[in-house]
This record gives C-alpha cells, structure tokens and sequence, in this order.
C-alpha cells in the first residue's frame, strides 16, 4: 500500500482573523491557496514565493474564491470532475528537482462564458503587466476565441509554472469550440497560421476531438504552441501511433507507458472506453514543420479502483524514468488528509512528454477535490484479471 505522510498545515496558512490577505480556510480561495502553499513547501519553494504565488491565485480566480466551501462550485467548471476551478500537476524529469504547477479558471468560470472570457483576458494581461511579458499571441487570436456568443467547455485557462523566484511560466489554454463546433477545424488552422506555423494543423493526427489551443506566454526558452487532441476508444497500438514528431518517441514506449499507466498487463488488449486518451503536439520554431513535441494524456482515475492504485502506478512510472516519487507523496499529502485508497480521481492524469532536445518528463495531475470526493470504483473485472476477494 502506497504510505503518504501528513503534514500538519504550514504556518503560512490563512486564518480568518490572520493578517494575511488570503480567504478564510473554509472558502475555496482559502483551500486552494492553502493546498498550493504546502505544495510550494514540498518543492521547496521559499515562502515569499509561495506567498506571492497563493496571491496570485485567488486574485485570478477573484470574488469567487471568498465563497464559502459549504455553497456548490460556483460553476460547472469542466476544468475539473468536481467543478473545482483549481487543479495542480507536477513534473518529473530524471535526476532533477519536480516542477510544480497550477492550473486555474480565472473568475471560477462564473457567469457563463461570455463573461468568464473576459475575466481570462483581464487575468491574463494583469500577469503580463506585473510581469512584464507580452501577450502579443494571445491578442491575435482574440476574434477566434472571443466571439460575442461563445461555446463549448471553456473560455480560457491559465496555467503557471511556480519556479523559484517568484516569476512563474505562463500557460494558456483556449477553446476550439469557442465560434462553433463546426468551426474546430478552422479556427485551430487559422490560429495556428496566425502564430507562424502554416503547416502545422495538416501534421495533427486523425481524432474524435480538438479540446485545447494552447499557448506559452513570458519567459519560456523556446514558447510553443500546443494543440490538444482526443481518442476515445484507444488501444496502446493506436497510441503508440499518434505521435506526428521527428525523431521519437519510439512507438513502444508510448505503448509501454500506456499500459503502466492504464494498468494492463504486457499482452492484454483493452481500449481507453470510460474515458478518452489525449494526445498534445507542440510546435515551435522549426524548419519541417512538424512538432517538435508530443506528450501523451491517460486519463488514470477512470481506470483505477482508487487513488492508492494511480500513486502506484505513477510511482512504478517515476522509478521507470528515473526520478523519485518521494515529492508526489509529500505533495498529495499537502493537498488531502483522505487515506488515497479512500476515492477516486485525486490523481486525474499521469502524462509523458517528449520535447526536442530534453529528456522525457512524467507528469502527474493532483486535484484539489474542494467540492467532492469520488468514492472508490467498483470496476467490472477485465477478462483474466485475477479478483481480490
Ligand atoms: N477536466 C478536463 C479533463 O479531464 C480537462 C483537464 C483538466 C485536463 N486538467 C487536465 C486535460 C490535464 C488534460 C490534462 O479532460
């Protein structure tokens, strides 16, 4: 059984007569600034930092995040399987310190998506000004994914990487859906024309869904432009075939990692059919045209039987790539106090990545489970599965 360790909460915490400006710990600002302040403490982050980045945080998520935890989400936030409009994820590369990320619905997504829309905007270009990046990209894009009557799940996310220094790496995620789900197609062509990279959409594999446009805005080495695509239905063979970038990943190591992380043993052949496998391809500056990188989604917690059984399989996972799975325990012991065997879907996503010139990366989703905790699955045994009694 996987072991986590609690920690008792850091004294950074918000209390509600505290002088600290974050909500009250029964809010959502509150719970989720305060599961982002002990994350920050795992990885090491100094307090400032942390302190500066839990303000960053319920600032972008605004009035919402003094909502009492007793009242529902504010939303029907798709960004997570309880509404929560928070999640974190933490990346692994061998031999080096985790990174530590969060994602986040800027305005909790209230208000439809008109509206949450121009909160994303306004929280996006607030970063921008403190941190003095351009949003030049994002602005260019803006009468794809901004039409006055918007669809689809989403209006826009952001994502930050929290690096030592108090200066995070931004993300953001848009909406393909946003002017029409008849209109995915062109409005990823014409983004991705728009950002300098004409022959990109005809390199994207075949697939049932384009769910994200993403961009990487501030100081990144090399920003990318990622599209994001979805297979129901997948087998390894399927998903050892969906990556359109030179030079690798081999195919089975795809194949390898899809049935560690979906629990398959070597030889068993099922498909992803509660939920669907997704495939990310980033393009940067480069002379084919072709992406440059290719990372791998398994939707891990609708194929598992709790949580104790995703952490040992990202586990097995980390060990595999080299890296030591120590700060994922500590980090979900800094989000939950619930035993992982308890429910489902803390760990919502295990993903490999294979970016151009670095070396693969492991990256594990940790939900903030604000709202709700899906109980443990009873799952149908798969054919030749030994049942536990
Ligand atoms: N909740 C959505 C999903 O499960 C979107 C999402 C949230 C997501 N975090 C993610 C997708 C991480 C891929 C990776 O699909």
């Amino acid at each position: 059984m996987i072991d986590v360790r609690h920690r008792p909460p850091v004294g950074l915490l918000p209390t509600p007569s505290g002088p600290a400006s974050l909500p009250a710990g029964g809010s959502l600002g509150g719970h989720t600034a305060g599961q982002l302040l002990r994350l920050c403490e795992v990885a090491g982050l100094g307090a400032a930092d942390a302190a500066g980045y839990a303000q960053v945080l319920t600032t972008a998520l605004g009035p919402v995040a003094l909502r009492p935890l007793s009242l529902p989400a504010p939303s029907r936030s798709f960004l997570s399987d309880d509404h929560t409009p928070v999640e974190f994820s933490l990346a692994f590369e061998a031999g080096q310190a985790p990174s530590l990320r969060v994602l986040l619905e800027p305005g909790g997504g209230v208000g439809g998506l008109a509206r949450s829309g121009r909160s994303g905007l306004r929280a996006v270009r607030a970063l921008a000004r403190r941190w003095n990046f351009s949003t030049d990209p994002l602005d260019e894009l803006e009468d794809l994914f901004f039409p006055l009557s918007p669809q689809g799940p989403l209006a826009l996310w952001c994502a930050l990487e929290l690096r030592p220094g108090g200066v995070p790496r931004v993300k953001v995620y848009l909406n393909p859906a946003a002017s029409g789900a008849e209109r995915v197609s062109a409005t990823v062509r014409e983004a991705l024309r728009r950002l300098g990279h004409p022959q990109a959409f005809t390199t994207l594999p075949e697939s049932d869904r384009i769910l994200f446009l993403a961009l990487d805005l501030g100081d990144w080495d090399v920003p990318r432009v990622k599209v994001y695509t979805a297979h129901n239905n997948l087998s390894a063979a399927a998903a050892g075939g969906l990556s359109r970038k030179e030079d690798g990943p081999d195919p089975t190591e795809i194949e390898a990692f899809f049935r560690a992380a979906a629990g398959l043993e070597n030889g068993q052949d099922t498909v992803l059919d509660r939920r669907p496998g997704l495939a990310c391809h980033a393009f940067t500056e480069s002379a084919t045209g072709l992406p440059t990188g290719f990372t791998f989604h398994v939707p891990v917690r609708d194929y598992v039987r709790h949580d104790g059984e995703a952490l040992e399989r990202a586990s097995a996972l980390l060990r595999h790539y080299g890296a030591d799975p120590a700060q994922l325990l500590d980090s979900v012991a800094a989000v939950t106090s619930r035993r992982p065997e308890d429910g489902t879907g803390l760990i919502a996503y295990l993903a490999l990545a294979h970016q151009a010139g670095r070396p693969p990366r492991v990256t594990v989703y940790i939900s903030s489970e604000a709202y709700r905790v899906r109980p443990p699955a009873v799952l149908s045994p798969r054919p030749g599965a030994v049942q536990e009694a």
